[in-house]
C-alpha cells in the first residue's frame, strides 16, 4: 500500500498546485462572483467551484475507483458519506470569506482517507506559498521541512486559536462569545486566521498551541488532522475522548495535557449534523 500512497500523494500534490493557480489569479479581483449558501456570511465564489471541479475531475481521472466528499458538491446536495473506499475530502477554498475580502489567508485543504483513516493531508495557501503536507507514518512538513508541534503543556502559557464561524445561528454565536470571554482571562493569547485548516497548520508548525471550533465540517479538518498528529499533536472531541469527524466539533493541541485543560474550560455546543 505504501508505494500506492506515494503515487496518490505525488498526483494529489501536483493537481493541488495546479488548482492553487486559480486562487492566486483571482484573489485580488475585486469583482468576484459571490453567492450566499446557508446565510450572508457563508459564501461561495466561482473560484471555490472551479477549484473543486478541477480537483475532482483530475483525481477521478487518475484514480477512477476513488470517492469524493467536497464542500461545494455537498452544498449542492451530494450526500456526505465516509466509507472504507479511498475517499478524497476537499475544501476547495478554506477561508472563503478571507478570499472574498482579499485577506491572503485562504487555502486548499485536501485529504485522502482509506478505511476511514487519514492517509494523506495537504493544506496549500497559494497566495503566500505555504504548503503543509503529511502522509501517515512519515511526519509532517512545511514547504518541505519537517515540523513539530510546540509541545506546550500549560494552558496559561498557550496561544489558542478560535474562529467566529460562518453561521448566524444565535445559540452558536453565544457559545463563541462565552468561550472567548472565559479563555481571554486564562490563556496567554488568542488568534484566528479565518481558516480552520490554516489554524490547524499553525498548531502543527508550533506557531500556536491549540485550536477548537464548534460548527466546522469534515472538509475543514480532514487534512489538518493528519498534519497535526504527524507533527506530534493530538485531536479530540472538545468534550474529551475521540473526535467524531462528522460531529462538526474539533479540538487539536500540542499535547494531550493541553487538550484536556482546554476541554475542561470550554462551554460545549452541539451543532446540527449535515445530511
Ligand atoms: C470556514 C472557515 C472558517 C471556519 C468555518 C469554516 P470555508 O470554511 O474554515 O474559519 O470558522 O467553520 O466553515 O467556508 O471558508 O470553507
Amino acid at each position: 500500500m505504501s508505494g500506492k500512497v506515494d503515487l496518490f500523494f505525488k498526483s494529489a500534490l501536483s493537481i493541488t498546485k495546479e488548482a492553487g493557480k486559480l486562487i492566486r489569479d483571482q484573489i485580488y479581483n475585486r469583482s468576484k462572483k459571490i453567492d450566499r449558501k446557508t446565510c450572508d456570511i457563508d459564501l461561495v465564489t466561482e473560484t471555490d467551484k472551479a477549484v473543486e471541479n478541477l480537483l475532482i475531475t483530475n483525481l477521478s481521472q487518475a484514480f477512477p475507483d476513488h470517492q469524493f466528499i467536497g464542500e461545494e458538491s455537498s452544498a449542492e446536495g451530494k450526500k456526505v458519506e465516509l466509507t472504507d473506499v479511498p475517499t478524497w475530502i476537499i475544501d476547495p477554498i478554506d477561508g472563503t470569506l478571507n478570499f472574498v475580502h482579499t485577506f491572503p489567508h485562504s487555502c486548499i485543504s485536501l485529504a485522502l482517507f482509506i478505511d476511514k483513516q487519514p492517509t494523506i493531508g495537504i493544506i496549500y495557501n497559494p497566495i503566500l506559498e505555504q504548503l503543509f503536507t503529511a502522509q501517515k507514518g512519515k511526519g509532517a512538513f512545511y514547504n518541505g521541512n519537517v515540523i513539530k508541534v510546540s509541545g506546550q503543556t500549560d494552558l496559561s502559557q498557550a496561544l489558542v486559536m478560535y474562529e467566529l464561524g460562518t453561521s448566524r445561528d444565535s445559540e452558536r454565536k453565544e457559545n463563541v462569545k462565552k468561550n472567548i470571554a472565559s479563555l481571554i482571562d486564562i490563556v496567554q493569547g488568542m488568534r484566528s486566521t479565518g481558516s480552520a485548516a490554516l489554524n490547524m497548520a499553525m498548531v502543527a508548525l508550533g506557531g500556536a498551541d491549540a485550536y477548537f471550533e464548534f460548527g466546522i465540517h469534515i472538509w475543514d479538518i480532514a487534512a489538518g488532522e493528519l498534519i497535526v498528529t504527524e507533527a506530534g499533536g493530538v485531536i479530540i472531541d472538545p468534550s474529551g475522548g475521540a473526535v467524531d469527524r462528522l460531529s462538526r466539533r474539533v479540538l487539536v493541541a500540542s499535547s494531550e495535557s493541553l487538550a484536556e485543560q482546554l476541554s475542561a474550560k470550554l462551554t460545549q455546543f452541539y451543532p446540527m449534523p449535515v445530511d
